[in-house]
């Protein structure tokens, strides 16, 4: 099989195209053709080696969806699937043509949705749905924030909250991209270079939730919040440091709460599959490349320049 490998860390340009053998699937694994993969900041901090991968020649990857090549483990031949474990995988990351992928960590695509789709919004969504979800406890009518709208997980999150009928509000630093992610349902975009956001949240009456993605502005998510609120920190765009307000925090009580390497289940990737499907909610793609492309494809997310995600397709 084919597979986008780097053996030395340095710019896009050590992502070169092999040959290499098939996996072969344990008896808990299912062979699976992958047809599409995203790429994600991580890809991009491995290959430089700011994020050092244990050997090498490594494949990237975080996800990958495609068809299932044998029948196994109650999975058939022709099946869509997609799993948010492909760097788990045996012969992965989702870089490669063939992955052997335990039974466990994979989510059916329903008919309708497009192998673009349901990767654009795997991994993604997944983490999305965790820190909506699963620790932010959600529920209708709450409020939520959600940093870096036009990001993959924000677009996704956005979307998610949108649905389950909470009001939304998300930051975006264009006027441009402020329009797209009303579109997808935001109640209150925020230019996060011009305007400030935990003031605009407390004249809105305060954030139940936040959903935060940078993490630098720690600060500005506690201004936000309202009284009890809850904050899931998610990522780190804006680096790892914050210098927050203690007092502002312990007398509100604000439960911060860090979320790990958070992904929800696979039980709840199937739920969101069947929302694109209903076309509830729709996946943002930037751009879609050939897998051949993936050193270009890390340049146009270094860049910054992009809403949503970059999707590779194997041919
Ligand atoms: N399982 C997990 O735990 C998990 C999974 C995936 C991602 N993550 C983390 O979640 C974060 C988002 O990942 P992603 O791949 O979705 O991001 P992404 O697609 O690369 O998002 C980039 C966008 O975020 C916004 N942004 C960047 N820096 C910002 C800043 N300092 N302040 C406000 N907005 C900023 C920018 O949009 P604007 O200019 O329009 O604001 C930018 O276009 C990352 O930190 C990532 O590591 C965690």
């Amino acid at each position: 099989m084919k597979a986008i490998q780097f053996s030395h860390y340095g710019d896009p340009d050590v992502l070169q195209i092999q040959e290499v053998a098939d996996p072969t699937p344990a008896q808990d694994e299912v062979l699976i053709e992958v047809k599409a993969t995203t790429v994600n900041r991580l890809d991009l901090f491995q290959r430089a080696g700011s994020r050092p991968v244990g050997n090498l020649p490594f494949t990237p990857g975080l996800e990958a969806a495609g068809i299932i090549l044998q029948d196994s483990n109650g999975f058939k031949t022709g099946e869509h699937v997609l799993t948010t474990r492909a760097s788990l995988a045996r012969g992965g990351g989702g870089y490669a043509s063939k992955l052997a992928v335990p039974a466990k960590d994979l989510a059916r695509i329903p008919t309708g949705v497009s192998f673009e789709q349901a990767v654009a919004a795997g991994l993604a969504a997944s983490t999305a749905w965790g820190g909506l979800f699963d620790l932010g406890k959600l529920k209708a009518g709450e409020r939520v924030l959600i940093w870096a709208g036009s990001s993959g997980v924000g677009s996704i999150a956005v979307q998610l909250a949108e649905h389950a009928g909470a009001w939304v509000a998300t930051t975006a630093s264009s006027e441009e991209r402020a329009q797209a992610l009303k579109q997808l349902g935001a109640d209150l975009v925020i230019n996060h270079r011009q305007q400030n956001v935990g003031e605009l949240l407390q004249e809105a009456g305060g954030a139940q939730l936040v959903i935060e993605l940078v993490s630098s502005t720690l600060q500005d998510s506690l201004q936000a919040a309202a009284s009890d609120g809850r904050i899931i920190l998610i990522g780190n765009l804006g680096g790892k440091e914050a210098t927050v307000d203690t007092q502002a925090w312990r007398l509100k009580r604000v439960n911060v709460l860090g979320g790990g390497q958070l992904r929800t289940s696979v039980t709840n990737e199937e739920k969101f599959l069947q929302l694109i499907a209903e076309h509830a909610i729709h996946p943002l793609i930037a751009r879609t490349l050939p897998i051949e492309q993936a050193a270009e494809a890390h340049r146009l997310l270094d860049s910054g320049d992009i809403q949503g995600k970059i999707v590779l397709t194997h041919a």
